[in-house]
């Protein structure tokens, strides 16, 4: 299987790989789990100039990138892969983003600058936009960097067995993840809850979904909210599954019935993607030119 593919355009080819240089997404870098390839928006200038950006029509402050020269950088790497546009107006980035983006085989990045980017050509490309959060950054190369980070983690083999993703924050639908102990069992007067001290699976399991749903509850209603509706579909679903259930005996003999066997095993598989290993090489940086 050929490696995830990551392109960023920049304005600060520079920056980059920065911090997913080290740790798990450097480490998955240096096993050629994904590539990353670096483009410099300047090398696409027309001018002797080379300048990227305009005073904005209308008035106002500050420039904005030109269509023309992004249009250029941007064709000088599409080609199907999810293009992304960072941008404190796009649609919130999420875990059910990033899963998504990593089952695919690649994306490509365009952080904005000063005012952002001439809208046509955001536009033209039909770019996702996208946005890491509620405030705003002097530009998009710290917000790649966080979505490149969500995404290399769930990347097969790049986060071990001994930091599963399973059970984290919003693994398991729209919860946060309950409180993590260790040694000493007793540190400054503070005990660690009995119950994980049990050996008792069954009961740990209960607390800690009692303590992500506690936390969710208090520190996120708008997740509570999702969760509770999605608690609620579920249930729903499972009702109406248990009804419309045909005789086990016509769905589990292939012989009796094989289309309606062979359209049950379909439902049944996984609904994520299978895993698989990526391989392939590494190209850390390779500015774009003209
Ligand atoms: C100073 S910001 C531009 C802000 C823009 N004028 C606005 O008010 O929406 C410059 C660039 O930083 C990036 N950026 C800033 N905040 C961001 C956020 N919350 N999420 C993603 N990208 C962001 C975008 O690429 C943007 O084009």
């Amino acid at each position: 299987m050929s490696p995830f593919r990551a392109d960023v355009l920049t304005l600060f080819p520079e920056m980059f790989p920065g911090p997913l240089g080290h740790s798990l997404a450097g480490k998955a870098l240096g096993e050629g789990r994904w590539q990353l390839r670096v483009t410099d928006i300047r090398n696409f200038a027309i001018d002797r100039h080379r300048s990227v950006d305009d005073a904005p029509f209308g008035g106002g402050a500050g420039m904005v990138l030109r269509p023309d020269v992004v249009d250029r950088a941007v064709a000088a790497v599409a080609d199907g892969r999810p293009l992304i546009y960072l941008t404190p107006r796009g649609e919130p980035f999420t875990q059910k983003m990033a899963r998504e983006l990593a089952a695919g085989d690649g994306m490509i990045l365009l952080c904005g600058r000063y005012e952002g980017v001439d809208q046509r050509v955001i536009e033209a490309w039909r770019m996702r936009e996208v946005s890491i959060g509620d405030y705003v950054l002097s530009g998009g190369e710290p917000a790649a960097m966080v979505v490149l980070d969500a995404v290399i983690r769930l990347l097969p083999g790049v986060v071990g067995k001994e930091e599963s993703t399973a059970e984290e924050s919003f693994s398991q639908g729209p919860l946060l993840e309950y409180p993590h102990y260790t040694r000493p069992a007793l540190w400054q007067g503070r005990a660690v809850p009995q119950v994980l001290l049990s050996g008792n699976h069954a009961a740990i399991a209960a607390w800690r979904r009692e303590q992500a749903e506690a936390i969710t509850r208090t520190r996120r209603p708008d997740l509570w909210a999702l969760y509770l509706r999605e608690r609620q579909e579920a249930e729903k679903g499972a009702e109406a599954g248990a009804r419309a259930e045909p005789h086990l005996e016509e769905t589990q003999n292939p012989e009796r019935n094989p289309e309606e066997s062979q359209k049950t095993a379909e439902t049944r598989r996984p609904l994520s993607p299978p895993e698989s290993s990526r391989e392939g090489s590494v190209i850390v940086k390779a500015v774009g030119t003209a």
